[in-house]
């Protein structure tokens, strides 16, 4: 074997690593796409809680919630919050018409949005809906 490392040794290497890690990331990418249908809980995505989606983005929830882990930092991640409040969509809506709480100082506190009846019912189906969401266990405690 010869013990010197050629210029042609270093552009197989790079050459066939670049096409080795390429193929690899389209099978992980196909892999994915399989899968997410199987995980996504579509039997929950209504069309009340596609409107949902479209309060929950006109009113901007994510500049201080998480969803699923991506958003702001400044209040409770929400991808979980229709377990939190015992599955119920009622107590999710009662809690939102019911902000801002009464002020203790210092404390974050959620403003009020003014949502109609059904603005409220489809933000809480829409919270359902992504409850359901298989997440692999994520986040790990009901609190996050
Ligand atoms: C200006 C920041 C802000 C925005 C925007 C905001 N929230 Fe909140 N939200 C908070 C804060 C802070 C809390 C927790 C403190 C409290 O009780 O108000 C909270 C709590 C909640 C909770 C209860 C979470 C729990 O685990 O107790 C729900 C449900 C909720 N928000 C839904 C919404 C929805 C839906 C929207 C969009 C329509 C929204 N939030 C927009 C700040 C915000």
């Amino acid at each position: 074997m010869s013990e010197t490392f050629t210029k042609s040794m270093a552009r197989n290497i790079y050459y066939g690593g670049s096409l080795f890690f390429f193929l690899l990331f389209l099978a992980l990418t196909f892999q994915s796409h399989q899968e997410f249908p199987k995980r996504d809980n579509h039997e929950n995505l209504t069309e009340s809680a596609a409107r949902g989606k479209l309060v929950w983005e006109e009113h901007d929830c994510i500049g201080c919630h998480t969803l699923l882990g991506e958003g702001a930092y400044f209040a409770p991640e929400l991808g979980n919050v229709y377990l939190r409040f015992g599955q119920s969509t009622d107590a999710i809506k009662g809690f939102i018409k019911g902000r801002p709480a009464s002020g203790i100082p210092g404390r974050r506190s959620m403003p009020q949005f003014n949502l109609t009846d059904q603005e409220l019912e489809d933000v809480a189906q829409f919270l359902k809906y992504v409850s359901g969401v298989n997440t692999s266990n994520w986040p790990p405690s009901i609190q996050g």
